[in-house]
């Protein structure tokens, strides 16, 4: 006799397929803040970001995996961001230029001060501690 699933855990099975991924979209939709979502938050402890020569003067490069922009002024010194977004926790994922641009509903900062530079936000982003050791980048609390 074949062996053929039953009426209820092949419906069982159809239910569990279908609530994946729009759980997966949920998350990648907005990361706001108390979702459990740990990839969108500042950095709680020193991070290594990469090379200190790939923020060259007057440039800034997006740590996304971090959740941080670190830009280099005319003058040679580093400051940094979290890329958390003031308005409402979204991670941000884009930069052009110096420009950071938040997916959720549009606010841009500059990467250089953190300074809003488009609503909807209107709080400056969080700055950090950024320091370079042994060549790398390192920055967060304590940093
Ligand atoms: Fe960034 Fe709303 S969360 S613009």
């Amino acid at each position: 006799m074949p062996d053929r699933p039953t009426p209820a855990s092949r419906r069982t099975v159809l239910r569990g397929a279908a609530a994946a991924p729009l759980a997966g979209l949920g998350l990648a939709a907005c990361g706001a803040p108390g979702n459990g979502a740990s990839a969108d938050a500042t950095p709680t402890a020193p991070v290594e970001l990469g090379a200190e020569s790939e923020v060259a003067k007057g440039s800034a490069a997006l740590y996304r995996d971090h959740n941080v922009v670190v830009s280099r002024a005319g003058d040679g010194g580093l400051k940094a961001y979290s890329t958390i977004c003031t308005h409402a926790g979204c991670a941000i994922n884009k930069l052009q230029g110096t420009t950071l641009i938040c997916p959720c509903h549009g606010s841009e900062f500059d990467a250089r001060t953190g300074k809003v530079v488009q609503a909807p936000a209107t709080e400056p982003l969080n700055e950090l501690s950024v320091k370079v050791v042994k060549g790398k980048i390192v920055a967060g609390p304590g940093a």
